[in-house]
């Protein structure tokens, strides 16, 4: 049996689908802050937050039959950490001691954790490559960084081995339909493009046409979620099969442009997109690139998404079930 934290989120909800697919008994731990209780089946779902010990305990306690942890639940938004850094620092690395210790305590030794490209910062090459200098320029990169050195210290000292993900954007919705991304508020560029073809917002704004890019606007690495889920469940195996702790990129090794990815939404959805330009936001790089070589040659990862037509049709049609059909339909 696997307990995923933060299960009922975007990304989280993907993975449980394809953990159940390979045959997997599923449990998920989630406070719903941010989750969607629809997401999960009911009888999965333990509404239990990350810093409540006893409730952790309790949790492994009833089922000793959990063999691994995936670790996704925490705060996501770089602006808010910035702002309030003890809320971050509080859920992400308190949380997740607090998780560690449990797991330690009820004798738990494999996990796998949603790390992310924010641990890097300012890229000095690209595509990233898992050896390049973590410098984090916010605190959300930080809290990740943090629990990339405490998953390693665990290891050392306890035993516990993990697998470390450092995702790239998140993007697309489950093929089938079943789940998708539905954050509030939502501050990722695709989903912000579909709210504006439906209706839901006047326009997008575009933040910087002057970088060194073919279209002057910034670049970013975005991986399909499903590609994410199936790369968890290959890190869980990895694991189950003896394999050292370590951390891998999860991208596509190609990056879209703001303008490609406003396009793509304009042919998808057939809608013209109103777009306002804007400047550059501070700590924005002109391109963000990761090299997933090494999920590829260590765990067989082969995304199946890669193209940005499949993620934005997958996010679309998510879209307008979630969110209601274009006025002009
Ligand atoms: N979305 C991306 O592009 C992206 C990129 C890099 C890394 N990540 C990481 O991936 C993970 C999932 O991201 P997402 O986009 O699915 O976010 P999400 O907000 O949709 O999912 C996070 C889930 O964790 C739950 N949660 C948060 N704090 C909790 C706590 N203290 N106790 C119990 N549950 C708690 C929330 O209710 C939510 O369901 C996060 O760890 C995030 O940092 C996401």
């Amino acid at each position: 049996m696997i307990l995923v934290t933060g299960g009922a989120g975007y990304i989280g909800s993907h993975v449980v689908i394809a953990l159940q697919q390979a045959g997997y008994e599923v449990l998920v731990l989630d406070n719903l802050c941010y989750g969607h209780a629809e997401f999960i089946e009911p009888q999965q779902l333990h509404r239990i937050d990350l810093e409540d010990r006893l409730g952790l305990d309790t949790l492994f306690k009833n089922h000793p039959t959990i063999e691994a942890v995936i670790h996704m639940a925490a705060f996501a938004y770089v602006g808010e950490s910035v702002s309030n850094p003890a809320l971050y620092y509080r859920n992400n690395v308190y949380g997740t001691l607090c998780l560690l210790e449990a797991m330690v305590a009820n004798g738990v030794k494999n996990l796998v954790f949603s790390s992310t490209c924010a641990t890097y910062g300012e890229p000095d090459w690209i595509p990233l490559t898992e050896d390049h200098p973590q410098r984090p320029i916010n605190p959300y990169g930080y809290t990740k960084l943090v629990i990339e050195q405490m998953l390693r210290d665990f290891d050392r000292a306890y035993g516990l081995r993990s697998v470390a993900f450092r995702y790239f954007n998140a993007a697309g919705a489950d093929p089938e339909g079943r789940v998708g991304e539905d954050h509030d508020p939502e501050t990722h560029l695709i989903p912000l493009v579909l709210d504006v073809a439906l209706g839901r917002r006047p326009q997008i704004t575009v933040f910087g046409t002057d970088y060194p890019t073919a279209d002057g606007t910034c670049i970013r690495d975005y991986i399909h979620v499903a590609d994410l889920a199936d790369a968890h469940v290959l890190g869980l195996k990895y694991l189950q099969a003896g394999g050292a702790t370590g951390a891998f990129n999860l991208g596509n090794g190609s990056g879209f442009s703001v303008r490609q990815v406003i396009e793509m939404v304009e042919k998808v959805t057939g809608q013209a997109i109103p777009q306002q330009l804007g400047t550059r936001r501070p700590g924005d790089p002109a391109a963000l690139i990761g090299s997933a070589d090494r999920a590829r040659s260590i765990l067989g990862w082969n995304p199946r998404y890669a193209d940005l037509e499949s993620i934005v049709t997958t996010a679309w049609n998510w879209h307008q079930k979630r969110f209601g059909l274009p006025q002009s339909i």
